[in-house]
């Protein structure tokens, strides 16, 4: 968003390009808009290629990470000072019963709801200290989200709901539809492009979701109970497409699910329970009694 005076009567202007004269004095703002404008892309851009962001260890952290949420005059703490540090790389799960605070430390770290206390990093950013616009654009080039209702828009075909977010970020058509043909055909709906929502299985909708999760090459999968709505067989085939896009394009996947089948295949698996981290374990210290994850 481009923020400035008028320079003619000293008015603060903050806009989105949509204003371009000044509501008071009827100055002429169309060069300071733009101006600011390239400005505020420049400075978003420089923090998506911050190529140091590669070499950091953690990708996510959180720091006593506090949400209450307010219902009239009462205050609902549905998280209460959670830290954690995620990998880069990393299948991380976060377990626990309904009503934790899974969905809520997933909106925080997601960028799609603010925390009420503590911070959240990525690449050592703490969302906190972005813009609105610094924070749209980290959102849609490193962060992709698979939600367990698919939210697919009912309208668009499979190819549409793909290509969508690329959209955002710029892309031109013909590199869009190739890219968004490559990623149907990576989780095996080639044969569907041209499908509504309507006209696809769950399972089908699921994997729609996570080829779009995927559109601008995001460094993080943010998953929420992508499993909760879908049968056993389906509940498998997309935990293992999401396992197989963590181990060959090394994104970091953090997925909030109470489905046992999801601790299989994670490093490590976070239980939270009433806002709070419980415990966090390694999958090399469990044993499970679910078999290995080829056997499911
Ligand atoms: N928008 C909201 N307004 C008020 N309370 C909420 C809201 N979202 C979640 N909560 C409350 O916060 C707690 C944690 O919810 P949530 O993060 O959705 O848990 P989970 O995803 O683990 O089921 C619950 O007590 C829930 O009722
Ligand atoms: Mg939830």
């Amino acid at each position: 968003m481009a923020q400035f005076k008028c320079p003619k009567c000293e008015k603060d202007i903050e806009t989105w390009g949509v204003v371009t004269v000044c509501p008071d004095c009827g100055a002429d703002l169309r060069d300071l808009v733009e101006e600011s404008q390239r400005i505020v892309i420049e400075r978003a851009g420089a923090i998506a290629r911050d190529e140091s962001a590669t070499t950091h260890e953690f990708i996510v952290r959180t720091r006593g990470l506090t949400k209450l949420y307010k219902m009239g005059e009462v205050e609902v703490p549905a998280l209460r000072g959670v830290d954690i540090d995620i990998r880069r790389g990393e299948y991380l799960s976060i377990m626990g019963p309904s009503g934790s605070g899974k969905s809520t430390l997933f909106n925080m770290v997601g960028g799609l709801d603010k925390p009420s206390a503590g911070s959240c990093f990525i690449d050592e950013v703490d969302l906190a200290q972005l813009t609105a616009f610094e924070l749209a654009w980290l959102r849609c080039r490193k962060l992709g989200y698979i939600f367990q209702t698919f939210n697919l828009i009912p309208v668009m075909t499979a190819l549409e709901n793909v290509t969508l977010p690329m959209i955002f970020a710029g892309m031109s058509t013909d590199d869009m539809l190739d890219r968004g043909k490559m990623l149907l055909e990576l989780v095996g709906l080639g044969d569907r492009l041209h499908h509504k929502p309507f006209e696809l299985s769950g399972g089908q909708q699921q994997r729609v979701a996570v080829a779009r999760s995927l559109a601008n090459s995001p460094s993080i999968i943010l998953a929420d109970e992508p499993t909760g709505n879908l049968d056993l067989g389906t509940g498998k085939e997309i935990i293992s497409l999401l396992k197989e896009l963590n181990v060959g394009s090394g994104v970091t996947v953090i997925s909030a699910t109470h489905d046992l089948k999801m601790i299989d295949v994670s490093d490590r698996i976070v239980h939270i329970r009433d806002g709070q981290v419980e415990r966090i374990e390694k999958r090399s210290e469990i044993d499970l009694q679910v078999g290995s994850f080829g056997d499911m």
